[in-house]
């Protein structure tokens, strides 16, 4: 698959095999996530990524998150975002450096992490692979943060849910610029 078909045909995809994802396969992403530009190459990027077990520690730690801010939801609530990690074999989360020195904004970490995993998605979609990219309340959560081993003050800007996908997705209508670009001669 060339890159512009990649880039044309990645979609996301929720519904994911749990057959294991091979490390290689894993890494093969992460190296292509970290081509990413990025200025003053600070390469702020940070990924955690959970397999196994670490997932349904992941989701221990969503409940009883959830638990304490909304602690009139029903059970099943609990459960259900207890169960949320395990919806792919493999779950990255991607955590932004703050900036150490003036002349780097924030901003543009942001923005060059977000590239990475622009990178990664389109990477895992030219190895057969299903992803999506998630974020919600337990992105911005200090506990969830703690648990990832990142500073409260870190960016938590995705958890991509990556595994063989379930089925292969009609291919739909893809979005155009014509109505976002404007020409200037
Ligand atoms: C910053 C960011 C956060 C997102 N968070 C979620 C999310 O929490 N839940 C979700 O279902 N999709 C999430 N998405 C995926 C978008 O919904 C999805 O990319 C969009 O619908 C376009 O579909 P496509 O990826 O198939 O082109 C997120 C995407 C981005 C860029």
């Amino acid at each position: 698959m060339d890159a512009l078909d990649a880039i044309r045909t990645r979609q996301s995809i929720g519904k994911v095999k749990p057959d294991p994802v091979p490390r290689e396969t894993i890494e093969k992403l992460l190296s292509a996530a970290v081509q990413a530009p990025n200025h003053y190459k600070v390469r702020p990027w940070r990924f955690v990524v959970l397999t196994g077990a670490s997932r349904e520690k992941l989701g221990d730690v969503l409940a009883s998150s959830l638990k304490e801010q909304q602690p009139d939801f029903p059970p099943e609530a609990f459960d259900k975002e207890r169960k949320k990690p395990l919806r792919a074999p493999v779950v990255i989360a991607v955590g932004v450096d703050q900036p150490l020195e003036a002349k780097v904004l924030q901003e543009e970490n942001i923005c060059a992490t977000a590239a990475a995993v622009e990178n990664l998605l389109i990477a895992a979609h030219a190895e057969g692979l299903g992803a999506k990219w998630r974020t919600g309340g337990p992105a911005t959560d200090p506990k969830v943060k703690q648990f990832l081993g990142f500073a409260p003050d870190q960016h938590l800007i995705a958890f991509l849910y990556i595994g063989y996908p379930e089925f292969e997705p009609e291919p739909r209508e893809r979005p155009s610029f014509e109505d976002r670009t404007v020409w200037m001669k």
